[in-house]
């Protein structure tokens, strides 16, 4: 067990160096012996990365711009998290293919047959300061699990010392960045959706099969505006009040949908030390990040 973590009701363990919550803890084997199909699409992250964003690009492209759906059927239903206790392990692994697939486990934690079957992968990154700000909020908000009460400061200590769920964030990063060239995989930024996101709709499109016309890329452009998830109550996690499991005074699942927001979060101490972090762990790695667009 991790002392002093972000989580303190729904305790965080270590296992093979990652920092799990405790209901994840449980199903491990589970996770590890899960069955995978070959026509499987995962979306793989750290969370706050940009993951609904990607998931609900991905479910219109797949199910052939299902907006109906899109905007009455809660993401969770049409593109489950695979270890979250809703709808559980059991129903993801018995639902019709192709099965659209969630999970925020690190590469060393995904099933087994992940790399026999090799479903198509895309693996969503974002910049660290962002995430850590998105995080903290996030953290808060689920204070009703969480019981976190602390300041960005106190949290964004946690998160160097990789005390928050799925850490460290670094490997997770690094160890997919290092697969980006396989043919099932798609390593996708955060930035980049920002930045263009209807050329990125189309490279989705294109790594999945199927490609678009231009009218259906900006349809999906559209839906999946920030202001529009945020308003759509089947991706704005507002269900999570219902659950109990969300303080909505706190914060918001989708809060600002920036890039750059750390600048307001950030003073020239941690600054330093996320940057020092960023340098030893990906100097000679290739990849860098966008901290403003
Ligand atoms: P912020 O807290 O910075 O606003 P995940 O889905 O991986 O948990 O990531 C959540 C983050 O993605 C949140 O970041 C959320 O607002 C942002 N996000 C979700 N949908 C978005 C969209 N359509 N456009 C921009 N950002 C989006």
């Amino acid at each position: 067990q991790v002392d002093d973590s972000a989580w303190r009701r729904v305790k965080l363990y270590k296992y093979k160096d990652v920092s799990i919550p405790g209901h994840v803890v449980t199903i491990l084997d589970n996770i590890e012996n899960f069955k995978v199909r070959e026509d499987d699409i995962w979306v793989v992250s750290y969370p706050r990365s940009g993951t609904t964003w990607t998931q609900e690009i991905v479910y219109l492209i797949k199910s052939g711009l299902n907006f109906e759906a899109a905007n009455s059927q809660i993401i969770d239903d049409r593109f489950p998290f695979l270890e979250f206790m809703y709808p559980g392990i059991q129903n993801v692994e018995s639902m019709s293919s192709p099965r659209l697939i969630k999970t925020h486990l690190p590469l060393g934690l995904l099933p087994k047959e992940i790399h026999e079957k090799k479903p198509k992968i895309i693996y969503v990154c974002r910049n660290p300061k962002d995430i850590v700000v998105s995080y903290y909020y996030f953290t808060r908000m689920m204070k009703p699990i969480t019981r976190f009460q602390g300041s960005f400061d106190d949290f964004f200590k946690l998160f160097m010392q990789d005390k928050v769920p799925y850490s460290p964030w670094w490997k997770h990063v690094l160890e997919f960045w290092q697969k980006k060239d396989e043919e099932n995989v798609l390593f996708l930024k955060y930035e980049d959706l920002k930045k263009d996101l209807e050329g990125s709709i189309r490279r989705i499109a294109e790594f999945l099969d199927k490609p678009l016309s231009d009218l259906d890329v900006k349809k999906i452009a559209y839906h999946c505006q920030f202001e529009n998830m945020k308003k759509n109550d089947s991706t704005n996690f507002s269900w999570g009040t219902k659950l109990g499991i969300l303080d909505l005074t706190e914060s918001q699942f989708m809060r600002k949908g920036e890039v750059g927001d750390w600048r307001s979060h950030f003073n020239q101490d941690t600054n330093e030390q996320i940057n020092k972090m960023i340098s030893f762990r990906f100097h000679n790695s290739g990849l860098h990040f966008d901290y403003d667009i």
